[in-house]
């Protein structure tokens, strides 16, 4: 397969793309950072350096198999994305022979779009209200663009939701990482339930390797998965009170760990707690998640953090 990465340097996208590398797939990767592009031709990952709206690489449309999308909050909004996938159409109705294999599009879009659901499990399939009280402010837009997708009459569209990612460098969980280096202290956003202690919920947490392994398996099945949205974390929710508490101990930190006031839309978010437990994956992909738990492995992933930032 001819596969193309958006956003192919990013935490999402750089793992998904060795791993499908190593599948023996051909691989594109957009990068806007010529120096990130070396980082990926490395790694025999072919770079297309250019912004992702950029209709550069058009060209190459009518050799691609699927197209994941793994741009990342930061850098697309509802209204980027819809230029974005709508360019994209109209180049693939122009651009690949009629009667052509549908084009996959595999959008990485985050459970977050669940709300937090009151406290109860999510799966794949639950229905959510994205404009619900218990809604994410943050992946408020996220549901609009999953339907585009799902409902493309062009492109053979999928969705993935991952939880919080950990590994290597961190992601969302260098958010505590990075607190610690600067101030010595752990904390997270967000307040312990009620009266304080062990009753600061469960996190939904999924390994950038683990995500990577998703991408392959639902890239060589994307003709079999069309209109489906798949929530891709791991089978068990850990505590947050203990990831915090296993954190004091391995850093040597003094004093207990501490939540803070969210200070903004992203650390509201984080704040929140989802109980994700998927199903769709591994029935239809055989896909399940191998790399540790954050808390078994969190004593690895804080040196891996630390080497990644030194
Ligand atoms: C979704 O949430 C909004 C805002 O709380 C509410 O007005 C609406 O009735 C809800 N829709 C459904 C189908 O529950």
């Amino acid at each position: 397969m001819k596969v193309l990465v958006l956003g192919a340097s990013g935490f999402i996208g750089f793992p998904a793309a060795q791993a499908l590398c190593r599948a023996g797939h051909v691989v594109y990767g957009q990068t806007r950072s010529p120096e990130k592009a070396k980082r990926l031709a490395a790694e025999e990952i072919l770079p297309i350096v250019c912004s992702p709206s950029s209709t550069d690489w058009h060209h190459l449309i009518p050799t691609f198999d699927v197209i994941i999308e793994a741009l990342g909050g930061t850098t697309i909004n509802a209204h980027s994305f819809k230029v974005l996938f709508n360019s994209v159409t109209e180049a693939v109705k122009t651009l690949r022979p009629p009667g052509s294999p549908k084009l996959s599009w595999i959008y990485t879009s985050g459970t977050w779009v669940h709300g937090t659901n009151g406290g109860e499990l999510i799966s794949d399939t639950t229905p959510f209200n994205s404009s619900g009280s218990d809604s994410v402010e943050l992946a408020k837009w996220r549901p609009e663009c999953e339907q585009e997708v799902i409902k493309s009459e062009v492109l053979n569209g999928i969705v993935v939701r991952p939880s919080l990612l950990y590994g290597r460098s961190g992601s969302i969980i260098s958010l505590m990482f990075d607190r610690l280096r600067k101030t010595g202290k752990v904390t997270w956003p967000g307040k312990p339930k009620s009266g304080g202690g062990l009753q600061g919920g469960r996190l939904s947490l999924i390994h950038q390797d683990d995500l990577g392994d998703f991408y392959v398996r639902a890239a060589e099945k994307a003709p079999l998965i069309g209109g489906l949205s798949f929530d891709v974390s791991n089978d068990i929710t850990e505590s947050l009170d203990c990831f915090l508490q296993r954190m004091v101990e391995i850093a040597g930190v003094q004093g207990p760990y501490e939540y803070t006031e969210p200070q903004n839309l992203f650390e509201f978010a984080v704040s929140t707690e989802h109980l994700v437990r998927p199903y769709l994956a591994r029935s239809v992909l055989g896909w399940q998640p191998r790399k540790l738990g954050l808390i078994d492995g969190l004593d690895l992933y804080w040196k891996a953090y630390l080497a990644s930032v030194e």
